[in-house]
This record gives structure tokens, sequence and C-alpha cells, in this order.
């Protein structure tokens, strides 16, 4: 196998109550390992995308032949785009931005309020699957992006630095058609130190 889910931080339980066990177990044991089984199999089907990154083939998506080349939109996109959303949420969050980080979304944004009022009101308003982003350019210019089912910043030439999942499959069990209220929690596990890791270290 190619690619692998990446460990959580944290146990399932550890999300709760903002979002619960069984949404947290299903989503990274059925969801999340489906896309990663199906990206390893359309990898495996042509040679030259077996030594690629999941970055590289993400970047590359353009350039790769059908029928690999839907696949990894999809299935490469969901690998990626659920490592990047595990990878910023804590049940021990480090709640606020060093001054660094705040120095470069205040240039941006005017505010961490400000911030988190205009991600929250474009993630509510994404119709359909998708997700909102925190996204550096290649300026390190911050910005807020959405995109729709699985496809990736990457491929746009963005960076992610922070990922928010509104599939269903995300919070239905808990919120169901509460989709203000799941975002509203989810800023409670938001782990700013690993935002800060993405902007200053990738
Ligand atoms: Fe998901």
């Amino acid at each position: 196998m190619l690619f692998q889910l990446p460990k959580l931080n944290f146990a399932y339980k550890d999300l709760e109550p903002y979002i619960d066990s069984l949404t947290v177990e299903t989503h990274y044991t059925k969801h999340h390992q489906t896309y990663c089984t199906n990206l390893n199999k359309a990898v495996n089907e042509l040679p030259e995308l077996v030594k690629l990154s999941i970055e590289q083939l993400l970047i590359k998506l353009p350039t790769i032949p059908e029928p690999q080349k839907t696949v990894i939109k999809n299935s490469g996109g969901g690998f990626y785009n659920h490592n990047q959303y595990w990878s910023t949420l804590s049940p021990k969050p480090q709640k606020a931005p060093t001054a660094n980080l705040m120095r470069a979304i205040n240039a941006t944004f005017g505010s961490l309020d400000n911030l988190k009022s205009m991600f929250s009101g474009t993630a509510a308003k994404l119709f359909g699957s998708g997700w909102t982003w925190l996204v550096k350019d290649r300026n390190s210019a911050i910005d807020i992006i959405t995109t729709q089912n699985q496809d990736s910043p990457i491929t746009l030439s963005y960076r992610p630095i922070l990922a928010l999942d509104l599939w269903e499959h995300a919070y239905y069990l808990k919120y169901q058609n509460r989709r203000a209220d799941y975002i509203e929690a989810w800023w409670n596990l938001v782990d700013w130190k690993a935002v800060g890791d993405y902007y200053f270290n990738s």
C-alpha cells in the first residue's frame, strides 16, 4: 500500500462534545479510509504515478490521463483534504494564533474575530458538499476559499493551512441540518499551533 491514513492525535471520543465519537470513528475509518484505498488502486495502475507524493499528484492532476485523473481528483483529494482536516483539530488546542500569525491575519482580515466571522459565513453558504479553507497563496497572503466535492486547494496552487469539512458525513449524526451549529462547535477544536506550523513551514 502506498498511502496510509495518518494516525489521529486523539481518540475518537476526545472531540466531544463538539464532534461525537461515532462521527469521528465513521469519518476516519470508513470515509477517509475509502478515499485512501481508492487512491492506492488508481496510483498502482500507472507506474509513473507510484513515486509521487499526494501533493505532487494533486498538483499534476491536469496532466494525468483518464480514468485515473478522475479517481485521483476525487479520492486523492479526499485523502489529502481529510489529512488536513484531522491535523488541525485537537481536544486541547492552542486557542489563539501566535503573534507572527496574528500579524498576517490582521493584515488581511483586520482581526481574528473578523476572520472567524467571514470564514463561518462562507462555510454556511456553501451549497452541497465541499470544504472551506484558510489558504496561503504564493505571496504568503492568507485567504478564505471554498472547494466543491473533494477538489483540493493544492490543485489551485494554494497551500491549505486550515480545513473545514462541510460534507454531511462530517456532522449529520449530531447536528442533522444545523450546519451553522457544527461550524460554531468546530472552532473550539481548531489548534492554532498546527495552523501556524502550516503557515510558516509549508
Ligand atoms: Fe469528510
